[in-house]
């Protein structure tokens, strides 16, 4: 079986683009492949997040991995954390990650712009991170969204390096994954760009959003006064609700609703409701899962110290084999 590993920062609770981008096709692989899922809770210490939370955020993501159906039984959940070997492959991969590519990165770039007063190391170094996350279990495939693509690549060129320097091919190319044709890139409710937890309030519909705040978002979602001519293209905003009707809506319902923009006689209201009744239609059973889980602590527990025990079998195996390719040896 080829081996799988992805990661979902705990940097809040989970939104329908983190769930069509990665979760959904976690849960679709952990019956075919040697699975790692894990809580990336290092990643999420660039932000510097008080200790309780993010002790709070590492449980929202624990309890929304199990409630979206992710089974412990047959895959490893972990939480990064508790496996420093990850964070030794970090320190050595890193001296062959080169600050003009780490300064070229997409994501590094976009942070800097976001939030120049804190432009840390950690952040720099951040896709080596992600590498360490992939090659510590030698994996393959890694399911993620449209945005991680660019690291992807980058965990290719450390773990090439690697391989180039001690072993032609002690780790494996990890290539990103999706079942769908193309990388998944959910767009949010503001009209511009991708869903994410960092847009504003307002932009993301979470897993666990009750029915009335599903409503309340999508009612709020921007629009413009229309379409002006029959057939026209869309204009972005009004093309991101109907991408995101293509993700939660039958075809039956795109098309109408196709056929009503065409035919310049669209209701903007009547469509935002059929939007929402479908995310709440697709949410709600993880919704009430959510509820339960997190009200079990014990199992919870049980998940997590479980999971670290296999997800650290493997980590040290490969860090043993490392330490041996770089030349550490005991005299
Ligand atoms: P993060 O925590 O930002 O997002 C987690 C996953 O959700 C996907 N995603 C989306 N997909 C489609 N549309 C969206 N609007 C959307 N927003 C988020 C992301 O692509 C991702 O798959 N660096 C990673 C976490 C990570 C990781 C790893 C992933 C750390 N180590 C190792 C894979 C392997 C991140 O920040 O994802």
């Amino acid at each position: 079986k080829e081996t799988v590993v992805s990661g979902i920062r705990s940097t809040g609770k989970l939104h329908i683009g983190n769930y069509y981008g990665a979760v959904k096709n976690f849960v679709q692989m952990q019956h075919e492949y040697n699975c790692y899922f894990f809580i990336a809770d290092l990643h999420s210490l660039t932000t510097h997040p008080t200790p309780a939370d993010l002790h709070g955020n590492v449980k929202h993501v624990l309890v929304e991995y199990l409630a979206c159906g992710i089974d412990p039984e047959e895959t490893t959940i972990y939480i990064q954390s508790d496996v420093p070997e990850i964070a030794e492959l970090y320190l050595y991969l890193n001296m062959n990650a080169y600050m003009g590519e780490l300064e070229r990165s997409t994501s590094f770039k976009d942070k800097v712009r976001g939030n120049p007063d804190n432009v840390n190391a950690g952040l720099l170094t951040y896709p080596v991170l992600m590498a360490a996350d992939i090659l510590i279990h030698k994996a393959t495939k890694v399911p993620v969204g449209k945005d991680q693509e660019q690291h992807l690549e980058m965990a290719r060129t450390f773990g090439n390096r690697f391989n180039r320097l001690y072993n032609q091919d002690y780790f494996p190319e990890p290539y990103a994954f999706s079942y769908s044709k193309n990388l998944v890139k959910v767009p949010g409710l503001d009209g511009k760009g991708k869903m994410g937890k960092s847009e504003g309030e307002g932009n993301a519909v979470y897993l666990s959003d009750s029915p009335e705040i599903i409503r309340k978002k999508v009612s709020r979602a921007v629009t413009d006064s229309g379409p002006t001519a029959e057939n026209q293209e869309k204009p972005e905003a009004i093309q991101n609700l109907f991408d995101l009707m293509k993700i939660v809506s039958s075809e039956d319902t795109l098309t109408h609703f196709e056929d009503q923009y065409n035919k310049m006689a669209i209701r903007y209201g009547d469509f935002k409701k059929q939007l929402a009744e479908d995310m709440i239609i697709t949410t709600t059973p993880m919704r009430e899962r959510i509820n339960e889980i997190a009200a079990d602590t014990s199992y919870l527990r049980q998940v997590a110290k479980h999971g670290a025990l296999k997800a650290r079998e493997s980590a040290q195996k490969t860090i043993r084999e490392v330490r041996e390719l770089i030349g550490f040896k005991s005299f």
